[in-house]
Formats: C-alpha cells, sequence, structure tokens
C-alpha cells in the first residue's frame, strides 16, 4: 500500500512539475480589480508586459472594478487554481478590506497564492486648485469648520485612496462626505471638472497635474519628501504624521495554484525588478521597488499577515468615530 500511496505522490508531484515546465500553455487573465487608468491598473500593465515577454505568452489585463477592488479580489479567489488567473493586489485589497467588510468573500491570508511584491507607492493629497487651503495646517483649519460642506473622492471603500483619507480624516477628526469611484483615473475626470474637493491618490495621479498647476499637493503620507514632488512637505513636518500610507502594491494567485506555477511567476517577477527598463517604468510612477530580500511569497505573505493586523484596529477606531 505504502508503495502505491508513494507512486501517485510521485505522480502527482511530476505532474505538478510538468505542468510547470508548460506553463504557461496559453493566454493568462490578470485581474486588476480597479476601472483602467488609476495606479492599480497602469503597474499591472507593467506586470502582465513583464509575464508575457518572460513567459511567452498572453497575459491578459481585465478590469473588474467596484467595492474597493473587493469585487475583482472575489473573482481572482474564486477562479480555477490553476494559474490561468492572477491578479495584482495591495495594500487595500489584501490588508484593509477584512476590516473595512465584515462580510468580505474572502480572507487575504488564506485564499490566495502569494506570489510577490512589485512597489510600493506613496499617496499625497491633492486638493483642487480653487480649494482655499494651501497647506496642511490650513487644510486642518479649514476642514473642521467646512466638514459638512466639503467632499474627498475616493476609489471605493477599501481602495488606498479611501484608507489614505480616512487615515487623514480621523487624524484630523473630520466625517467629510465621501464620495466613490471605480477607480482613481475617473476621480480625477470629476476632480478637474471640479465636481470633488480632493483626495489621497498614489503620488503617481496627482504628479502631472500639479506639475500642469490644474491641483495643488499639500502633503505626501511618507515619512520624507519625494523627488517627484521636492517642494511638496510630508504630513509629518506638518505635524500630522498619522497621514502615513505608502501602499504596497502585489501580486497574488488563487488559493492552491501548483507551487512550481507560483516559482515560475515568483522569479520571471523577482527578475525583472532587477532590470533597468522596468525599473525606469516603475520608478517613473513615483514608486519604490521591492528589494531583493522581500521578493517573492514568503515576504509577501508576512507582509499581508502584519499589515492586516496593523490597519484592522486602526481603520475599525476611524470608521466608528
Ligand atoms: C486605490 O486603491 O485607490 C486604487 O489603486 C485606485 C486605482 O488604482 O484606481
Amino acid at each position: 500500500m505504502k508503495k502505491f500511496v508513494l507512486a501517485i505522490a510521485f505522480s502527482v508531484a511530476a505532474s505538478g512539475g510538468a505542468q510547470a515546465q508548460t506553463y504557461p500553455s496559453r493566454p493568462v487573465t490578470l485581474i486588476v480589480p480597479f476601472a483602467a487608468g488609476g495606479p492599480a491598473d497602469i503597474t499591472g500593465r507593467i506586470v502582465a508586459d513583464i509575464f508575457s515577454k518572460a513567459l511567452g505568452q498572453q497575459f491578459i489585463v481585465e478590469n473588474v472594478g467596484g467595492a474597493g477592488g473587493t469585487t475583482g479580489s472575489t473573482r481572482a479567489a474564486r477562479a480555477t487554481p490553476d494559474g490561468y488567473t492572477i491578479q495584482l493586489g495591495h495594500m487595500g485589497t489584501h490588508a484593509a478590506a477584512p476590516a473595512l467588510y465584515p462580510n468580505l468573500a474572502y480572507n487575504p491570508e488564506t485564499d490566495f497564492e502569494p506570489i510577490g511584491l512589485i512597489a510600493t507607492q506613496p499617496e499625497v493629497l491633492a486638493v483642487r486648485k480653487d480649494f482655499p487651503p494651501n497647506n496642511l495646517k490650513e487644510f486642518i483649519v479649514y476642514a473642521r469648520a467646512n466638514e459638512k460642506k466639503i467632499n474627498a473622492a475616493h476609489a471605493g471603500v477599501g481602495s488606498v485612496s479611501y484608507v489614505g483619507c480616512l487615515l487623514l480624516h480621523s487624524a484630523i477628526g473630520i466625517k467629510p462626505t465621501l464620495v466613490p469611484f471605480t477607480g482613481t483615473a475617473p476621480v480625477w475626470t470629476a476632480m478637474l471638472g471640479g465636481q470633488v474637493d480632493y483626495l489621497c491618490d498614489p503620488i503617481h495621479g496627482p504628479y502631472p497635474h500639479v506639475k500642469a498647476g490644474t491641483v495643488k499637493a499639500l502633503a505626501i503620507a511618507t515619512a520624507k519628501r519625494h523627488p517627484l514632488l521636492p517642494d511638496v512637505p510630508t504630513a509629518a513636518e506638518q505635524g500630522l504624521p498619522e497621514f502615513d500610507a505608502s501602499p504596497f502594491y502585489a501580486m497574488f494567485a488563487p488559493k492552491g495554484t501548483p507551487q512550481p506555477v507560483i516559482d515560475r511567476l515568483a522569479d520571471a517577477l523577482d527578475k525583472a525588478l532587477d532590470d533597468e527598463a522596468v525599473r525606469k517604468r516603475i520608478e517613473d510612477l513615483g514608486a519604490t521597488i521591492t528589494e531583493k530580500s522581500q521578493r517573492g511569497p514568503k515576504p509577501l505573505a508576512a507582509l499581508v499577515h502584519s499589515e492586516v493586523a496593523r490597519l484592522t484596529p486602526i481603520l475599525k477606531a476611524a470608521s466608528e468615530k
């Protein structure tokens, strides 16, 4: 009997290995759980290019927006775990969501196979050009005095744009009107049309509009200033260190995806993050590329675990205020 069991185990392992050798043998769907044009979509398309080139099959982005990225992430979690559906996730979908969605249809820690981290993207508080405050201290005074008149746009409850401004609002002690969209690209259409007052967005979103003078950046939510916007002071410099948001962006597959397939994807991502052309594309977003020691499934699994633990009490308290 023991020989029979060993033979089965061997054949399963071999088939997994054989599967990895032929993987991918057809196009792969890469779910981006937000509308086209935002930081998740732009980052996801860079990774789709990486995998298509490295693995010789088309990795095709499918934008599945809604519910702060949890609609697309649920789709990914429920996909057949064969390597032909993977997703881009981030601090919102794979760390903040459990605190914000009591009936979340997936567990970020147990319903996915982490593939690897890509980068972190620091958030900026960006306000429309004619919004009165010109710095964070003025914003705090103005927002407290006009709490019921102002509105903040975001990419859905659980998105990093939602989480970033939730940390800001919690630190200031305000609950302004929140206006949801399916991604930050549609938010920018509303911002530039003057329909919403401000948002907290990874730096790539505000950057061109700040440079063009069509919006104002009041603070960056990181420990030190950013080379793309060196004149924008940090929130900490302006007395609000609680506004600290530099979300991770990463790749995930549904739980049960064969390990050899995960290893091939993780290896391709790791190698690409050392390629100069790829690094330039990601750094031009204002993103910080994951250092070598933090790449691959294990560091991502550890980060998801620690970020869920860190964010859950903060977001639950902030949501109850
Ligand atoms: C978010 O979580 O705010 C997303 O990254 C927005 C987006 O990429 O559209």
